[in-house]
């Protein structure tokens, strides 16, 4: 994959149009967690430091092309501006003479940040025309926004074709990641992919039973496959209906020789409440009205063994009802397991997708990972296989330029 990157690019006096993800969780109008804020700093500081003026484009929340007050990025800007420790003026529309009078007023290494693209239905339907209006305002785009880059839009799409094109530094790191665990991993590479539904990850299973040596399942879908081997379940989550599925997975997996890790034993409670009393049990020696809710500490250790003997992992889900404790044990040792072997360089270890993040900074390891997304639905894309559209415009739009980065 070669990228066009910011090495070496003549940034002195450009206008930057930076689209990053600011897609962030907001409670009573103040961010509660304000990661994808500083997930594009590297790449603003970079830019200004380069002499551009940074003009961020993202959206927020999914206002399908209307004005919806609540959804305005207005009140990023402050904590924004104490990130970058400079004020970000704020405008409040991403294309027309508003934004054009502000661009024009910008000094090199000023930062701007346009109002919500999914304002504007143009965003959503990747408009040329909007697209074209959004890059009027630029000389070169930035994308830095890998958690969008499975939407086809005009700020991550269609302007990539109008403009010099650039991958970010946040998105670059992301793609380093993901290439290092999935297109050319050092081997064996293994997998753990949890949460409850085998339905949502169906093609994420199918791609990553192709290409893993082995794969650990863990969580709620895990129940699903010990239903479709035979196994009694109990009270617990299962989809019964998919054991045929799970079956066909099983097969595949056979067959690409990649190793199924399924529980060995489980942890069981009547409910998934806090400090319930939680037991051990081998497989099958579970009550009708009781529920797995956890791995047990022979599947960790096996797990464990498993990760000692693999040099790259890739990790999405947890392995058992981790927001309820004592239910987060399997997934905190796992994850912490994982952490130790990362920190010492053994084990390249990613992650990513959904509950992931907050799964591993639960057990206190996200930052011993050597990489942790902050992508939820476009990295179980990638994982699936599927091709991107905002990094696939990246590449399309440079092709025959002379790179200067490589992925
Ligand atoms: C995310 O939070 O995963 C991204 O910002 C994408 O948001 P979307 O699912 O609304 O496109």
């Amino acid at each position: 994959m070669s990228f066009r990157t910011l090495d070496n690019a003549d940034l002195a006096g450009k206008r930057a149009l930076v689209r990053v993800d600011f897609n962030v969780p907001m409670a009573d109008g103040k961010i509660t967690d304000d990661t994808r804020l500083r997930a594009a700093l590297p790449t603003i500081s970079r830019l200004r430091a380069g002499g551009a003026k940074v003009i961020l484009l993202s959206h927020f929340d999914r206002p399908k092309g209307v004005r919806v007050p609540s959804m305005s990025l207005a009140p990023v800007a402050p904590p924004l501006s104490n990130l970058i420790g400079l004020e970000v003026r704020f405008v409040d529309d991403c294309i027309g003479d508003k934004v054009a009078q502000a661009v024009s007023a910008m000094g090199e290494g000023d930062v701007i940040l346009l109002e919500n693209l999914r304002f504007h239905p143009g965003e959503e339907k990747n408009d040329p025309a909007f697209a074209a209006a959004l890059a009027a305002n630029g000389d070169l785009y930035v994308n830095d926004a890998f958690s969008a880059a499975h939407r086809a839009h005009a700020s991550t799409e269609a302007i990539a074709h109008i403009l010099p094109a650039y991958a970010g530094e946040a998105m670059r790191r992301e793609l380093e990641a993901l290439e290092a665990a999935l297109g050319s991993p050092r081997r064996p590479v293994m997998g753990i992919v949890g949460g409850s539904k085998v339905s949502s990850k169906l093609d994420l299973l199918n791609n990553l039973v192709t290409k893993l040596d082995r794969l650990a399942i863990g969580g709620g879908m895990a129940n699903t496959f010990l239903h479709a081997q035979g196994h009694e379940v109990g009270d617990s989550y299962c989809e019964a209906g998919l054991a045929d599925t799970a079956r066909e997975i099983m097969a595949r997996a056979e067959a690409s020789g990649c190793e199924l890790l399924l529980p060995i034993d489980i942890v069981v409670a009547e409910r998934a409440a806090p400090g319930a009393a939680a037991r051990v049990r081998e497989l099958d020696q579970i009550d009708e009205d009781e529920r797995i809710l956890d791995a047990g500490p022979r599947t960790i250790a096996r797990l464990d063994a498993a990760m000692d003997d693999s040099r790259t992992l890739i990790w999405n889900g947890p392995l058992g009802v981790f927001e309820v404790p004592p239910f987060d044990a399997g997934t905190t040792a796992a994850a912490r397991h994982a952490g130790a072997l990362a920190k010492t360089g053994r084990l390249i270890a990613v992650a990513g997708g959904g509950d992931t993040v907050a799964a591993l900074n639960h057990a206190g390891a996200a930052d011993e990972f050597t990489f942790v997304s902050t992508a939820g639905g476009a990295f179980l894309e990638w994982m699936e296989g599927k091709t991107l559209p905002g990094v696939a415009a990246l590449q399309d739009c440079n092709a025959g330029v002379n790179m200067t980065g490589k992925i």
